[in-house]
């Protein structure tokens, strides 16, 4: 057996690109100061799950159309929230990387599904690198009652969480966190790119090998000490991401990638006294609280996933007293607010220019879609105007650089989780009326107006009524 030949290897944290020197920008993800050095064993094989790796037997091609899905392979969690988010429940032998902030709620959910998962008569293994198991019991003991399928382990060894996974044969294991496991064959201290691959790598062969499903929890850091769960993005199948603000009481779990499902896919979760708890309503959730007759503020909707979810879009503008106007979004792309803003400066002549402008989505909630451009763009007018718009008033739509609005995907559904909280006008593109005619027809309550153009939406609202549809 060759000797094993010890080499420096550079590795982002933030990216796990791999450089042979330091850098100190990473040129993968542009972050600064985050390549560490790592000593890797270069000789021969990768580590990669080197004890599980197959004995070369011949592994023949068979025909796609052969292959036979059971239905019943998916485990229902029974948090709807979360069989939402993973595509109807847990594949089995799937890999499943949960990230989030460190206390946002990773380990309680996952102690939650474990609860159900076990209390279904499920044999569920927890294995916790971070706490005792005096601590999570504590947590547990808020969290409810636990039957006897449950089993619990404190260790960060893989080779003796792979040698007790294969005897206790469990059908869904948690690994909490990926960041303090380590593996006897990588050099590298836990928490590094390699040892965090590493046990990645063994985790996966594992999964896919018994087959158990297999969930691990990845911290997202700031500074560059621990590997992120980005690096292993690419070999997992199912990556959930926490969201939220720490400090409100809402979560919110995002699917970012599912091999078995849709991305995008959004489960709202309150944290209380008992863990969390599922809402079953956000639109309702997002919108309470929303000042009434307040100008500068709007609802728009927004699909996250499948899920049309409602939003209120504040929007703050007032003259500017330094020579560079001073603009800040919170939840939305600042280059796009800034964008919206020249359109508006240009193509309905709103002089915005020495005007401070903020621009903040209520909840806390991130929102790249264009969809919710024209409800940006109302904002802004109506606090610039210092004129309040209609309470009931809904609107959506792309707005394109010559001040057109455009078209956007599944208008009907927007329309519909409008018209369920009581909204009784909707701006839309004018592009998406013919398939949202259909639609209207069905829901009495709600007055669909269609908008060609910005200047036609701010022609709405300053009373200037369009044809209606
Ligand atoms: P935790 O699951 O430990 O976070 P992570 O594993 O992502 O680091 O969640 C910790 C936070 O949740 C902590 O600040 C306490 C709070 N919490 C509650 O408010 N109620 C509860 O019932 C539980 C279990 C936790
Ligand atoms: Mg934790």
């Amino acid at each position: 057996m060759a000797k094993a030949k010890m080499t420096s290897i550079f590795f982002c944290q933030n990216c796990g690109y791999e450089s042979a020197k330091w850098m100190g920008q990473c040129p993968g993800c542009r972050s600064w100061n985050t390549m560490v050095e790592e000593r890797v064993d270069s000789s021969g094989l990768k580590n990669s799950g080197g004890q599980l790796k197959r004995q070369s037997e011949t592994v023949k091609p068979f025909v796609l159309s052969d292959v036979t899905i059971h239905e019943n392979d998916k485990v229902l969690v029974g948090i709807g929230e979360l069989d939402r988010v993973l595509g109807g429940g847990i594949v089995q032998g799937s890999l499943t990387l949960v990230g989030g902030d460190p206390g946002i709620g990773k380990s309680t959910m996952l102690l939650q599904t474990c609860r159900c998962l076990a209390g279904a008569g499920h044999k569920v293994l927890y294995i916790s690198g971070e706490e005792s198991a005096a601590q999570i019991k504590m947590r547990a003991d808020r969290i409810g009652s636990f039957t006897s399928s449950m089993l619990l382990m404190c260790e960060t060894s893989l080779d003796t969480i792979v040698e007790t996974i294969k005897q206790t044969k469990p059908e869904i294991v948690v690994i909490d966190s990926i960041q303090t496991m380590f593996s006897d064959n990588v050099s590298a201290a836990p928490g590094s790119v390699s040892q965090v691959r590493e046990a990645t790598a063994t985790l996966l062969q594992l999964a896919k090998g018994m087959p158990v499903s297999i969930f691990i929890v990845g911290h997202v850091t700031k500074e560059g000490t621990v590997a992120g769960p980005r690096v292993l993005e690419h070999m997992v199948d199912t990556v959930l991401y926490f969201e939220g603000d720490r400090h409100a009481s809402y979560r919110i779990l995002r699917s970012v990638k599912n091999r078995f499902g849709s991305t995008n896919e959004i489960g709202v979760f309150e944290m209380g006294q008992t863990g969390l708890t599922e809402v079953k309503n956000p639109s309702e959730y997002m919108l309470s609280g929303r000042p009434a007759d307040a100008s500068g503020s709007i609802v728009t909707c927004s699909m996250e996933g499948t899920r049309p979810l409602l939003i209120e879009i504040q929007s703050l503008v007032c003259q500017s007293n330094f020579g560079i106007p001073r603009r800040q979004t919170t939840g939305t792309d600042f280059n796009r607010v800034n964008l919206l803003m020249a359109v508006l400066e240009k193509r309905s002549g709103v002089q915005l220019a020495g005007c401070d402008a903020y621009v903040n989505i209520t909840g806390g909630l991130k929102v790249a879609e264009p969809a919710i451009d024209l409800a940006i763009v109302l904002a802004i007018v109506s606090s610039f105007r210092n004129k309040s718009l209609p309470e009931k008033l809904v609107a959506f739509g792309e707005v394109g650089l010559s001040g057109e609005v455009r078209a956007v995907s599944q208008a009907p559904q927007r329309i519909a989780e409008a018209a369920k909280l009581g909204f009784e006008i909707c701006l839309i593109p004018k592009g998406n009326i013919n398939d949202c005619r259909t639609v209207n027809k069905s829901l009495k309550g709600i007055k669909l107006i269609a908008v060609d153009t910005v200047q036609d939406a701010l022609d709405f609202i300053s009373g200037n009524h369009l044809s209606n549809e």
